[in-house]
């Protein structure tokens, strides 16, 4: 029940209590509802109660209202003659008149105490108004002040400025029956640009671009405050955006859009019929401009970000091929030079040995055959380190392969090798990143965590590839390795490899009980 429905059934309720005590008397209360102080009839009973609060009576009751005690005076406006006029004020829990109660009686004998009966009905009409319209402010606040913190909660999760605006039309639709707004925004060019509407014309939104100078917007910034415009003539002198059913509206309120740069634009609420926006709705609209305001700042940073975003990724991108390309160039030129030139020195002494004498000291020339037959294995090693031409050859599980089993024979791992649905062939850059990223994670099992037996497996499922590998050595503390600096890029090289493959990665490991990584990659 709203407070003035409550008024209404307390009013009616005195004046059933007044006719009992006096039957047949006409009686009508009234209460100020305005800020305007202007008495407004509730509700009367009884032949004549259309005479109440009007004319004569009216004034008597203001008069009561003034003086703040009973007015009784005769009837004067109407026959039959001889009726007497009772006017008490109704007053509120602070003493102040919030309204009057008014008996029209030809009785010649009125009970006794009539006058203090009326005043104690009055005094529980005035305590218990004021006491529901206390309730309705209490109400009304806690509605406002919980709106302003739902608006924020649900600003900081929209998204985009359409879904901000959608939140302050709902929030507001409730409190203040507005369907009508408009979120514009200040550019360079000193124009508004309309970012996001409802109920507005879709072609303006489109294509209007009005000035700043020529809009409430720059009333707005002079005044640095909320401005609300309802004169048609100053309306017309406007660029004002099409309501939806092509009409300029007939009023408008707009707030400013305040962030630390400045006044970055407007948030407008309209009406299609003529209507003075009051004090309360002009303080919740600046509010929630004040929310708009941090929403908008905060989507700019995020779309500043993000392109940042994807500047960065862009170049790590470009950083990971050259690298890759720049490996690929030093492993060829070692290829076709350094080591063609070593295997050709061992070559020319291999022959040269044919001709020196068995039983000659041939001690010199054996260490040197020795050392270069050493320089051959360890500049494969280093070129296959470089880049494997398996890897460009035969593709990623062949170069695996390859690699794991060079691991099995030098460091007499135990290898586990494993493939799951059909891996491969992948693009280049993904085949490339899998190899480093793996290549990684064993070198790590090598020097870190003496292993004797790894695992690796790769399994495609659907659109992603998993790849695990798994050490059963030492183990480590990954918390203190991250915290640990000390141009350490193993593991963070792998987790930006992932990050920029979006796909996810995972490292479980204790002491005593090996390491697991988990790369999940999408294929697509
Ligand atoms: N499989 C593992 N077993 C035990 N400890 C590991 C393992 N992998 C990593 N660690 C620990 O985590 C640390 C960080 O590893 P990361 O690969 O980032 O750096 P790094 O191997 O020390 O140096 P870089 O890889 O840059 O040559 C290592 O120093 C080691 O202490
Ligand atoms: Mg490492």
């Amino acid at each position: 029940m709203s407070a003035e429905q409550a008024e209404v059934r307390l009013a009616a309720g005195a004046l059933r209590t007044v006719r009992a005590l006096l039957p047949g008397c006409s009686v009508a209360a009234g209460l100020v509802r305005n800020p305007a102080r202007t008495l407004r009839y509730v509700d009367g009973l009884g032949r004549d109660r259309g005479m109440l609060l009007e004319g004569q009576a009216l004034v008597a009751a203001y008069r009561s209202m003034r003086e703040r005690s009973t007015q009784m005076i005769p009837f004067e406006d109407d026959k039959p003659a001889g009726r007497q006029l009772f006017s008490t004020p109704i007053n509120g829990l602070d003493g102040l008149p919030i309204g009057a109660l008014q008996v029209l009686t030809e009785a010649k004998r009125l009970p006794p105490s009539f006058v203090s009966a009326l005043e104690a009905v009055t005094q529980v009409i005035g305590d218990t108004v004021q006491q529901h319209r206390l309730n309705r402010d209490l109400q009304h606040s806690l509605n406002q002040l919980f709106l302003v913190y739902e608006v924020g909660r649900l600003f900081n999760l929209a998204s985009s400025l359409d879904e901000v605006l959608l939140q302050v039309r709902d929030q507001l639709s409730g409190t203040l029956n507005f369907h009508t707004c408009c979120i514009m925004l200040v550019n360079e060019r000193r124009t508004l640009v309309p970012e996001a509407g409802i109920g507005i014309d879709k072609g303006w939104m489109q294509e209007a671009r009005p000035t700043l100078s020529r809009s409430v917007a720059a009333r707005v910034l002079e005044a640095g405050a909320a401005v609300q415009i309802t004169d048609p003539v100053e309306l017309g002198n406007l660029d004002m955006p099409l309501l939806e059913n092509g009409v300029p509206p007939a009023s408008v309120l707009s707030a400013p859009l305040r962030t630390r740069m400045g006044m970055i634009g407007v948030l407008e609420l309209y009406t299609a019929a003529p209507y003075a926006f009051s004090v309360d709705e002009v303080f919740l609209l600046s509010v929630l401009a004040a929310e708009v305001a941090t929403a908008v700042e905060n989507s700019q940073l995020y779309i500043h970000l993000r392109e940042k975003e994807g500047r960065l990724t862009v170049l790590a991108h470009k950083l990971i091929h050259s690298q890759e390309e720049e490996r690929r160039r030093i492993a060829r030129d070692m290829h076709d030079g350094l080591a063609q030139m070593i295997v050709s020195a061992y070559q020319y002494l291999q022959a040269h040995a044919f001709t020196v004498p068995e039983g000659s000291d041939r001690h010199s020339l054996e260490r040197g055959m020795a050392l270069l037959t050493e320089c051959i294995d360890e500049s494969r090693n280093v070129i296959f380190d470089l880049r494997p031409s398996t890897l460009d050859d035969f593709g990623l599980v062949l170069a695996l392969r390859q690699y794991l089993s060079q691991l099995e024979t030098d460091l007499g791992w135990q290898v586990e090798f494993s493939l799951v649905g059909q891996v491969g062939p992948l693009p280049a850059a993904l085949e490339t990143a899998i190899f480093r990223m793996v290549k990684e994670a064993l070198t790590n099992a090598k020097k870190h965590a003496r292993a004797e037996r790894v695992l690796v497996r790769l399994a495609a499922k659907g659109k992603t590839m998993t790849i695990t590998v798994r050490d059963w050595g030492q183990g480590f503390n990954p918390r203190e390795a991250s915290t640990r600096r000390n141009g350490q890029l193993g593991l963070m090289g792998m987790k930006e490899r992932v990050a920029l493959l979006n796909g996810a990665f995972s490292l479980r490991s204790k002491p005593g009980t090996g390491t697991l990584i988990r790369i999940v990659l999408p294929l697509e």
